[in-house]
């Protein structure tokens, strides 16, 4: 990224050494209120204040959170869930990897394999952003879909090896939506998999890593769109 590109959510402020001004910051005297802020109104505002903060520590997992918000909304309505269990695993998505935040770059940005030490390190970042949005009121299933987005169908993943539907529904999509999103991008050691073809090693590991019905559910929405607008599930 070059240094003149704003972040996102930023405004491109460039280093300048000019001070903003109150119209600069998008608020309005009058707008001051003691009027109860609607509690999901509130979350998102907490949402895009730690998604903001991701952005600043590492773009590339910022942007990683923001493809796997829209396949997250778009699986899910396939589901039959409420309208905030749907939310809940769209902001998980979103925010999955938040605990990032608390792994030294010499670890997150290394371009080198991790030594078995720095993997120690990285693989608490489940229970880093756990500890990060528990705090926050409204995201309390939230952090557990974050908890265990790194959870295996067949119970040897971590943090807490939960296996099957012992882990929560939120988690299960999410690590389906991570692994697809990694195998679609260009990587230093290998180019980006057509979206055929991560589907078709999602399916590999079904009951592995993955649950079967959801990745059947993924392969639909992901490869047959036109096909899967109603809840099939
Ligand atoms: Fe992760």
């Amino acid at each position: 990224m070059s240094s003149s590109t704003p972040l996102v959510g930023l405004p491109a402020w460039g280093g300048s050494s000019r001070r903003l001004t109150f119209e600069e910051t998008g608020i309005e005297q009058s707008g001051f209120s003691s009027a109860p802020v609607d509690p999901r109104r509130f979350l998102w505002s907490a949402v895009n204040s730690l998604v903001g903060l991701l952005d600043l520590k590492d773009q590339v997992t910022g942007t990683h959170g923001a493809h796997m918000s829209n396949w997250a909304l778009g699986m899910t309505k396939m589901l039959d869930l409420s309208s905030i269990e749907i939310e809940d695993i769209q902001i998980a998505s979103t925010l999955h990897d938040i605990g990032k935040i608390g792994i030294p770059d010499a670890i997150l940005k290394k371009e080198g394999p991790l030594t078995p030490e720095e993997w120690k390190i990285m693989d608490r970042h489940p229970e880093f952003g756990w500890a990060i949005t528990r705090e926050i009121i409204g995201m309390e299933r939230i952090s557990l879909y974050i908890l265990h987005h790194h959870e295996f169908y067949n119970g040897n993943g971590y943090p807490a090896g939960l296996k099957g539907e012992t882990i929560p529904l939120g988690a299960r999509i999410i690590t389906i939506l991570d692994c697809y999103d990694a195998m679609t991008h260009d990587r230093p050691y290998r180019k980006a998999l057509t979206p055929e073809r991560a589907v078709g090693e999602l399916k590999k590991f079904v009951k592995v890593q993955f649950d079967p019905v959801l990745v059947e559910l993924f392969e639909h929405y992901i490869l047959h769109p036109s096909t899967s607008s109603t809840a099939i599930v």
